[in-house]
Formats: C-alpha cells, sequence, structure tokens
C-alpha cells in the first residue's frame, strides 16, 4: 500500500512517523525556568548533528501554538542538561512527560537526585548512568506546527564510573532505553558486530 502524508491530519501523521522511526534514544533533559524551578521531560526526537564539537538535537513540538517548558526555558536560558536513562529508570522518564504547569517541578515530584552541574547553572541528575551539560546553539521551526528543533553544544559529559573503556562506551553496560510510540519503550536486544568497513574519511 502507499500512504500520502499530504492526505493525514497532524496527529495521524504523528502517531505513523513514530511508528517508522524507531527505536528512538531518548534525550532526558532537564532545565531551569526563568523562576528557578527545575524542569524534567523526554524528548525522542533525537540525535547528534555534530562531532567537534558535539552537538545535540532535540525536536520539540507545541500544542495549540504553545511551546513546552522545555523550549521555553532554553530559550530563556541557553543551558540544559540532557541525560540517556538506563532501564531501571523506565518508570521515572515516563512519569516525567505527564504535564503539569511550569511552576511544578517533575524532579520533585518524582523526587529524583540532582547534583550542581560544573559548566552551567541546570543541576543534572544523578541517577542517569550519562549527563551531558549543553549550551544552546541554535533553533529551527519546521512545519505547519513550527516544531522546534533546538540544537546545543555538549561542553561536559558525566559518564557512570566502569561505563567509558578504550575511548569506547560499553553500550550493554549502559543498557539504554528507547521509545518505540505511544507508552511502548524498548531495551537492547541482540548485538550483532560485523566486520569493520574499510573508511576513507572517519564517519
Ligand atoms: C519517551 C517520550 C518521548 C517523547 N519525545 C518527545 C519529543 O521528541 N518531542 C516532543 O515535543 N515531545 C515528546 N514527548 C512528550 C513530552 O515529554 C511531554 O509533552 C512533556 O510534558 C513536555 O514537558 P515540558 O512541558 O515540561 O517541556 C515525549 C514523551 C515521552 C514519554
Amino acid at each position: 500500500m502507499q500512504i500520502d502524508p499530504a492526505e493525514l491530519g497532524a496527529e495521524k501523521t504523528y502517531r505513523l512517523m513514530t511508528g517508522i522511526v524507531v527505536p528512538r534514544p531518548i534525550a532526558w533533559v532537564s532545565s531551569l525556568s526563568a523562576k528557578g524551578v527545575l524542569n524534567l521531560a523526554p524528548f525522542s526526537a533525537f540525535t547528534f548533528v555534530s562531532q567537534k564539537p558535539p552537538m545535540l538535537a532535540i525536536s520539540v513540538g507545541s500544542k495549540a501554538g504553545v511551546y513546552k517548558d522545555t523550549a521555553h526555558n532554553i530559550l530563556n536560558t541557553e543551558e540544559y542538561v540532557i541525560h540517556i536513562a538506563d532501564a531501571p529508570l523506565m518508570d521515572a522518564v515516563h512519569e516525567s512527560s505527564v504535564e503539569h504547569p511550569p511552576e511544578i517541578s517533575e524532579v520533585e515530584v518524582l523526587k529524583l537526585a540532582t547534583a550542581p552541574s560544573e559548566r552551567i547553572k541546570v543541576p543534572r541528575l544523578t541517577a542517569p548512568p550519562i549527563a551531558m551539560e549543553c549550551r544552546f546553539r541554535q533553533c529551527l521551526e519546521f512545519g505547519e506546527t513550527r516544531s522546534r528543533l533546538i540544537v546545543g553544544e555538549v561542553v561536559l559529559i558525566h559518564v557512570r564510573d566502569g561505563l567509558f573503556n578504550n575511548g569506547k562506551i560499553e553500550t550493554e553496560a549502559l543498557d539504554p532505553i528507547a521509545r518505540i510510540a505511544g507508552p511502548r519503550y524498548a531495551r537492547l536486544g541482540e548485538i550483532v558486530t560485523l566486520r569493520t568497513v574499510p573508511q576513507t574519511s572517519k564517519s
């Protein structure tokens, strides 16, 4: 069959695309409101867009023209932390997506421990195996709903001891979670190692 996206409304298109682009890694983002409330929310429209310096992109949507707290906070303060959650944190990640008014901190609701960041003012969570301190670099808006693609530079990476060996992250030990669609998540399945393909330039 063929699907013409022009014939689908925004919600059906969202459901279709979140079923096609799978599995998606999850950026678990902490940010500070202008009043100093620590916000936390997951974003699975997430990838890295530059190697050096490392830069990450998240896509933040809007509802009825109102942007989510995360987008407001990042554009206001220009600082945020992207965490990578592991399987034991799956419930907390999911619960942190519940919409609260800006004056309620999801971090306090979920009783998650924090520590000060080194290079930015936004605190980081201590439970996730990876926390990346980020500085806002660029925001591009796309589509009829003006989704915001927010790009930030990673200025410091906190990695749980034992996870980074010989220049590489130990993926199985990281035990990352991924989002499928709706309330469905996945963990790593079988990992297959193929021969190293010769490269003309590093990619
Ligand atoms: C696993 C997961 C991934 C999500 N990914 C996105 C995303 O990529 N973009 C987005 O706009 N919302 C996404 N959401 C929804 C937001 O997390 C949700 O709207 C949240 O309440 C936003 O919080 P905020 O207003 O505090 O920023 C996701 C939700 C879950 C559970």
